[in-house]
């Protein structure tokens, strides 16, 4: 990309935009708790450690009977989930046959800055040439390019997820359905007897709304979407919608039994915040049994009545359905929702069943925690007034790839300080971290074990502490309401 080409780009995404008002789906909606929860498809390598995965336009039936046309991994939303061992490395090969450029990164991956999908190296669609964003010329056509990405995952058995992370334009592209599950497991793990295989449910959690042909509707200047002047002002919060998918269905229902299931919960929506909380028939709650966090699994199990989740982030939760009737009803709920935005999920308990999982007391004892840092920084996350106008800053300054904003010595052990003016789910690569403090105060449960990101409340300070090993280079960290990383809430973090 030329400096020109990232202006206008920057220009075109950075108009001011938006209060947290939710986009209006202008099709009827299909009542909750009907449709079957699927499971993305689990990616087969091409050969061992080896994966393939075409970026391309497909329509998807979301909505009965509508094809919404979506941007997807391999013609699926979600896309294909990866399913991968501790230690063991693996490349995939992204190949992209969408109008627009993309980039990948695997969020959560302790990955070599040259694979970590850095939001300028694109791939380029067929007819792209690095220097201009109009779409392309159908006579300048030649090749469609690849990029491979190789990822060592050298790291804790986690809920990673890849998506798309193109500067400035990354909202729209996971909105439009560029996002995917990746699993790493480990011997370790399998070893706890947690439940598993059928009783295993990965959980993409996404809001979305629908325009009246059945497309998505997204207030985006992208050269590719609908201009929706008037509807960006009213989305500071970022971008909501009044449908909540899960698994790219909307409130689906699944058949369980009398049993313990493993939730394991990603919040990849845009900017909207859950509260979930699990509600009998007769109003009880289940208590959600939290075994791991965006890195992998606790120091021992924590329980909560309610679990809030903000975007990019992961709960690791164990159900327990043995006291519901067969027959009998458990809801997943958003406390923070409005009427259909409240409910997320059914599950119906078909039969009872033999249970042999369990729970234990300890989870893991590789839980790495840090003392004596060698520095503490402060990050502040506001938005503000700048030359071009508002902006979603870090430390009072919009995103600009050409800038080095920290530079830590690898192996250092550092506290960071993050402030935030509104909501704001702040994110680090490569480093997973502890969360310290919470508003001066000790972390709240839900910050329990290893995380890499954290969702700082209105006006709230938290302290995390990590330490910057694994590879070196650039990396990033960055608000993951994606309107407000788009509008330029990331920063430039160089690990010398
Ligand atoms: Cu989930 Cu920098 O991203
Ligand atoms: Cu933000």
């Amino acid at each position: 990309l030329t400096a020109a080409g990232l202006t206008t780009a920057a220009a075109l995404s950075r108009r001011p935009a938006v209060t947290g008002a939710e986009l209006r789906s202008a099709v009827p909606l299909p009542p909750p708790f009907r449709l079957p929860l699927p499971l993305p498809r689990v990616l087969r390598p091409v050969s061992p450690g080896r994966y393939e995965i075409t970026q391309r336009v497909a329509d998807i039936e979301i909505l009965p009977g509508i094809p919404t046309p979506m941007w997807t991994y391999d013609g699926t939303f979600p896309g294909p989930t990866i399913e991968s061992r501790r230690g063991r490395p693996i490349t995939v090969t992204h190949r992209n046959e969408l109008p627009v450029p993309t980039v990948v990164h695997l969020h959560g991956g302790r990955t070599p800055a040259g694979s970590d999908g850095y939001p300028t190296d694109l791939v380029l669609p067929a007819g792209w040439t690095a220097d201009h964003h109009t779409m392309p010329d159908p006579r300048a056509v030649r090749t469609r390019l690849t990029r491979g990405y190789t990822f060592p995952l050298d790291q804790r058995p986690a809920l990673l997820w890849y998506h798309d992370h193109r500067m400035d334009f990354t909202a729209p592209a996971l909105w439009r359905g560029l996002a995917g599950l990746h699993i790493v497991r480990d011997d370790a793990e399998e070893a706890l007897g947690l439940p598993s295989g059928a009783r295993e449910l990965p959980l993409l959690i996404a809001d979305r709304a629908f325009a009246a042909d059945g497309s998505l509707d997204y207030p985006s200047l992208d050269g590719t979407l609908r201009d929706r002047p008037g509807v960006r002002e009213s989305f500071r919060g970022g971008v909501l919608g009044d449908v909540i998918l899960v698994n790219g269905v909307p409130w689906p229902v699944h058949e369980v039994d009398a049993a313990r299931y493993r939730l394991r919960v990603l919040n990849a929506s845009n900017a909207r915040h859950y509260e979930l909380e699990a509600v009998t028939d007769d109003q009880r709650r289940l208590p959600l049994v939290q075994v791991g966090a965006d890195q992998g699994l606790l120091a021992a199990p924590v329980t909560h009545a309610t679990l809030p989740i903000g975007p990019a982030e992961r709960y690791d939760v164990v159900v327990d359905f043995a006291d519901v009737p067969v027959g009998g009803r458990v809801r997943l709920l958003n406390r923070l929702g409005t009427g259909r935005t409240a409910e997320v999920l059914a599950f119906r308990v078909a039969r009872r069943a033999r249970d042999d999982s369990r729970v234990p007391a300890v989870l893991s004892a590789d839980l790495p925690s840090w003392d004596r840092p060698v520095r503490v920084r402060d990050f502040s996350f506001r938005t503000g007034r700048t030359a071009g106008g508002h902006g979603w800053l870090v430390d009072g300054r919009p995103f600009d790839p050409a800038r080095t904003d920290v530079t830590v010595s690898f192996g250092d052990v550092e506290v960071w300080r993050l402030v935030a003016d509104v909501h704001h789910p702040v994110h680090l690569h490569l480093a997973g971290f502890r969360v310290l403090s919470r508003g001066g105060r000790p972390p709240l449960p839900h910050d329990a074990g290893l995380k890499d990101t954290v969702s700082l409340r209105p006006g709230e300070a938290a302290e995390i502490i990590t330490r910057f090993d694994g590879y070196r280079g650039r990396y990033l960290f960055h608000c993951h309401n994606a309107e407000h990383e788009d509008m330029g809430m990331m920063a430039n973090l160089d690990i010398t």
